[in-house]
């Protein structure tokens, strides 16, 4: 294995910078990057793609895509002409401002250039995660309202089109499609259409991203974003991404789901970096051949892939040239201590966690590259976007106190709604200052703040807090443990007990001795009263797609009580 020297990346974002803006960052100075500030005409599919096309980025490559059929790469201009042809096509089939369209497939190249087109006819974008189910399917576009949704003849048969009455046209991508009713082909449409398109210019705060996301009760919420999202998008990319002219970014996460969309779209295109979609499923060999091939400098993935990649080995490492990496991010669950030495150790490169939430539509705790890191902290606040922990009716608390993480409202790309659910977005926010995030949290004396888990996971037992974090943390620093969740069940005498659920690594058995050596390493390692009493060992753990364990599940096993939707587990 090739790697490179440095052992921490340096951005051109300081750290007096940071501390100067700290809490103060004034957002116009961004909106000053773009057009708009002058012209007040708004589009961010302009500003991702038209206005690198239209300069010196003009044959730069956007988007390199690569699955295990195809195998493409398009520069901006080829990106601009593309998704004005999608603009074209929609456009003439009557969709406007304001209309939703879904787009339910796998990572191609098409799904990109039709979010694009999307977004220039002024149209919201709806991505709907291709795994989703009937019923998810179902749930989502009719809660939205859709009027056109974009789909591959596979997946047609999850669509109950003749449930969803307001769905006007069903595209097709895919080879030999029949136009019929409702069905329209896309390829041809868009190959015939004009590659010219007048961008429909909208205002700031109009819709431009729908995301559905399930809370802890009831059907999954739309999460609505409005093009003001950009200006955090593209500052965020720029300091936490820390992307460069000349890098090559790489994020893991699926469109489906709002990294692949914040990261996989917005964020590396505002930059005019050049971006690598890897379709198909995942392997550590393919993952690494990725990077090899593409020669990634920046890739931003989750803590599930890391330790997937950890537990794969180090030997696989050294088979293939890493060298060009300069900067890691993580997002999505705590990133384990144990997954920054590990990268450390064999990438010679720090992983920064960062920490954002769908409903908060881009970071906003997070390791910079000019930052010192403090292995299981999510970092500190982006400038201009103040977090504290507040109690239960929003009264800030003071450092090391445990509470609720909360933003102070008003940052650019904040949901500005949640669709046909207005009661449901009022009640996010506490003395209509602080919007509350559900995880909890405490905040040290440097101002770096450390993960807990969501409100409702934390763990009381015997009148001490646990966080079942923690516990998972330690746990997957024994060697025989890939995957660990926790979770606190109800007992007689001590209000709850810790169990643990674990995955085992390749070639280890489950054993009572080995259940014993689990349980010491974390009495020795972590707390007494943190050791799990129960253990029990599962070949696979429920996760969500951006890899967190989803304890609920797992607390649903163990109570025998229904699990509840599972839309956004990973299949
Ligand atoms: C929840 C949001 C935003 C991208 C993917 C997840 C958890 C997210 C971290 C982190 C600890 C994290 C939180 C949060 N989470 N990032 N760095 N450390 N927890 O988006 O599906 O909306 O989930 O993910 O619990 O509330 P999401």
């Amino acid at each position: 294995m090739k790697i490179k020297s440095l052992s921490v990346s340096k951005g051109d974002f300081n750290l007096q910078d940071y501390n100067q803006m700290y809490g103060s960052f004034d957002w116009t100075e961004v909106e000053k990057e773009f057009s708009w500030f002058e012209t007040g005409k708004v589009n961010v599919a302009y500003e991702a793609i038209d206005r690198h096309a239209d300069s010196f980025r003009k044959n730069k490559v956007a988007l390199y895509y690569q699955d295990a059929s195809r195998n493409e790469k398009y520069t901006f201009k080829e990106m601009k002409e593309r998704s004005n042809q999608v603009a074209n096509v929609l456009k003439e089939i009557g969709v406007e401002k304001g209309d939703r369209v879904f787009i339910f497939m796998p990572r191609s190249p098409e799904l990109y250039f039709a979010a694009l087109g999307t977004i220039k006819v002024g149209a919201i974008v709806g991505p709907l995660f291709e795994a989703f189910m009937q019923a998810a399917v179902k749930d989502r576009l009719e809660d939205s309202g859709a009027k056109v949704l974009i789909t591959t003849p596979d997946l047609l048969q999850r669509v109950p089109f003749e449930e969803l009455p307001r769905l006007q046209h069903i595209f097709l991508v895919g080879e030999n499609i029949q136009e019929e009713g409702i069905y329209l082909d896309f390829n041809r449409r868009i190959q015939q259409a004009g590659k010219k398109f007048d961008i429909e210019w909208v205002d700031r705060q109009d819709g431009l991203i729908l995301h559905y996301t399930s809370g802890s009760t009831g059907k999954p919420k739309g999460v609505l974003h409005v093009h003001n999202a950009m200006l955090q998008h593209y500052q965020t990319a720029k300091w936490v991404l820390d992307l460069k002219e000349d890098d090559i970014y790489w994020c893991t996460a699926d469109p489906g789901w709002v990294t692949g969309t914040s990261y996989g779209i917005f964020g590396p295109w505002l930059m005019g970096a050049s971006n690598v979609i890897i379709g198909g499923r995942f392997s550590p060999e393919s993952w690494y051949q990725a990077i090899e091939d593409y020669g990634v400098t920046v890739w931003y993935s989750a803590p599930t892939a890391f330790r997937m990649l950890m537990s794969a080995g180090d030997e696989l490492i050294k088979r293939y040239d890493l060298s060009t990496l300069r900067h890691m991010a993580s997002v999505g669950e705590p990133l384990n201590p144990e997954v920054v030495h590990w990268g450390i150790k064999v990438f010679n490169n720090r992983i920064h966690d960062t920490w954002w939430m769908t409903e908060t539509g881009a970071q906003l705790i997070c390791n910079y590259p000019c930052m010192e890191i403090k292995p299981g902290s999510m970092g500190k606040p982006l400038p201009g976007i103040v977090a504290a922990i507040v109690d239960n009716n929003g009264d800030v608390l003071p450092p090391y106190r445990m509470g609720n993480l909360a933003i102070r409202k008003g940052w650019p790309s904040m949901m500005s709604e949640i669709w046909n659910n207005h009661e449901k977005y009022e009640s996010c926010f506490l003395k209509d200052e602080w919007y509350v995030s559900g995880d909890s949290a405490y905040m040290d004396e440097d101002g770096y703040f450390w993960f807990q888990g969501r409100v409702d996971d934390v763990i009381m037992t015997s009148g001490e807090r646990v966080g079942p974090f923690e516990v998972e943390s330690k746990l997957v620093e024994h060697t025989a443990v890939a995957e660990a969740g926790v979770i606190g069940k109800p007992d007689p005498v001590r209000g709850e007990i810790i169990k643990a659920f674990i995955a085992l690594r390749e070639g280890y058995t489950a054993s009572d001795e080995l259940i014993e050596e689990i349980r010491q390493f974390v009495k020795k390692g972590l707390a007494a009263h943190a050791a799990p009493r129960e253990i029990e060992f599962r070949d696979k753990l429920p996760k969500t797609r951006s890899g967190k364990i989803m304890r609920r599940v797992l607390k649903a096993w163990e109570l025998n009580l229904p699990v509840g939707d599972l839309s956004t587990m990973e299949d």
